[in-house]
């Protein structure tokens, strides 16, 4: 077994090839599908002050009790790993003034959770997101949602439910908890006990409990839409209307809350039937975060990429597909050979070529299992007494086929 001096740390994995490639695929797939929809790129620090998160997040959420990672600089700031990333962009959009105010970005990286972990729950995990900045806006909610479902399409996946609801806005977030509290009050002895500190802090939480007892009481309960204004309602009908006009299939959960306190109106979750009991592949909605004396407003998701990858081997989409090949390796036999052949793989690779070989004095058997193992197309066998005349042996690995050519006619055969 390897010590721990070798390996990372519980829930956070090193990340190489083959899933590598496939990262690299993702990543520049959705750079392609957000440039078409006018956004941006931004890169925020990892670590971010603790209150930021307190701030933003809200400080009953389970991130904010049990979930970051938190650190005391000498006993002067509290920085935390950042475990989202809309906090952390929407301190970027309020450095920029008013233009920040309408900017449409993205960023992919990775986030820290202080989790147990288990299947499809890491404590570093990566995500793409998105956020659009702008006051509450059904149009640009459906887009929003649109845009994502774009992307897992791009990326191949099939097989995704996207389910949607409403919070109503901030101003009667206390109207809609005291109708909740007033529908449960009857079974309150009956809710587990984390709901039951719920009921006061953060009532709406009760709603995704998945202690059967608590679904049972829910299962009973009047629609939250119902405490909502007509105003709400009237708005969360027109993000429906609009996401039925850009050909996105959609189903209501009246019990879809999400578990981040600065959302308001619409929000969404999209799951994947091959991910297991987390089967959500991202999360979204509209915000208003709190930003000194003002709010800023959005709205946005993000994608775990973890669970992509889940979702996609489900698919029969796996990293293998996606590995990087060299166009040619190149044996040498003899030391005059191998110094020939750096020298001509550097020249090769100045003109796009992708050249693999081996800088020590190795077998013709190693060399040629290596290049197998590359997975490379062709092999060039150069031996020291065909430099004076300029040729090698060129051969086709999966067609078995080897000719004598001229050195440089390779680049013009394999391409
Ligand atoms: P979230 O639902 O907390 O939302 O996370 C989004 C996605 O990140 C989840 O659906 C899941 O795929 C992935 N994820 C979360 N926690 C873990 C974990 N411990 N291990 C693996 N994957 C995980 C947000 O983070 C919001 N900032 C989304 C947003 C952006 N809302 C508006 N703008």
């Amino acid at each position: 077994m390897a010590s721990d001096q070798v390996l990372p740390v519980k829930g956070m994995s090193d990340l190489a090839s083959p899933e590598i490639e496939l990262w690299q695929h993702l990543e520049s797939t959705a750079r392609g599908v957000f440039s078409r929809y006018d956004l941006g790129e931004v890169r925020t620090p990892v670590l971010e002050r603790e209150a930021l998160f307190v701030r933003s997040l809200g400080d009953t959420t389970d991130v904010v009790q049990k979930e970051m990672f938190t650190l005391d600089y000498q006993g002067k700031l509290r920085l935390t790993l950042r475990p989202e990333g809309t906090a952390g962009a929407i301190r970027y959009i309020s450095s920029c003034g008013q233009e920040g105010l309408s900017k449409r970005i993205y960023y992919i990286g990775p986030m820290f959770r202080a989790e147990r972990p288990q299947a499809g729950r890491r404590r570093q995990f990566h995500q793409t997101g998105a956020e659009l900045l702008g006051d509450p806006n059904a149009l640009a909610d459906a887009e929003c949602i649109a845009m994502q479902v774009h992307l897992l399409e791009e990326w191949g996946l099939k097989r995704c439910r996207v389910q949607i609801n409403t919070r109503g806005t901030v101003q009667e977030r206390e109207a809609v908890a005291q109708g909740l509290r007033d529908a449960l009050n009857p079974s309150f002895d009956d809710l587990c006990e984390d709901c039951q500190r719920r009921f006061e802090q953060n009532v709406l939480r009760v709603l995704d409990c998945k202690n059967p007892s608590c679904q049972t009481i829910v299962a009973a309960l009047p629609n939250v839409v119902t405490f909502m204004s007509d105003d709400s309602q009237a708005y969360f009908k027109e993000v429906q209307h609009m996401l039925e006009l850009l050909d996105v299939p959609y189903t209501v959960n009246p019990r879809l809350v999400r578990g981040l306190d600065y959302y308001e109106h619409t929000v969404w979750e999209i799951s994947h039937d091959a991910l297991g009991a987390q089967d959500a592949l991202s999360g979204g909605g509209r915000y208003s975060i709190p930003v000194e004396k003002k709010a800023v407003n959005g709205v946005g998701f993000a994608i775990g990429m973890e669970r992509i990858q889940t979702a996609l081997a489900g698919e029969g989409i796996l990293p293998e597909q996606f590995a990087g090949k060299p166009d040619v390796f190149l044996v040498s036999l003899g030391d005059a050979a191998l110094k020939e052949n750096m020298r001509t793989a550097q020249q090769w690779r100045r003109d796009g070529l992708a050249c693999a070989l081996h800088t020590t004095a190795r077998s013709m058997k190693a060399q040629m299992r290596a290049a197998d193992r590359s997975g490379a197309a062709w092999v060039v066998i150069r031996g020291d007494n065909e430099l004076s005349e300029g040729a090698c042996q060129l051969k086709n690995l999966s067609a078995g086929e080897q000719s004598a050519v001229s050195i440089d006619a390779v680049p013009g055969l394999i391409r």
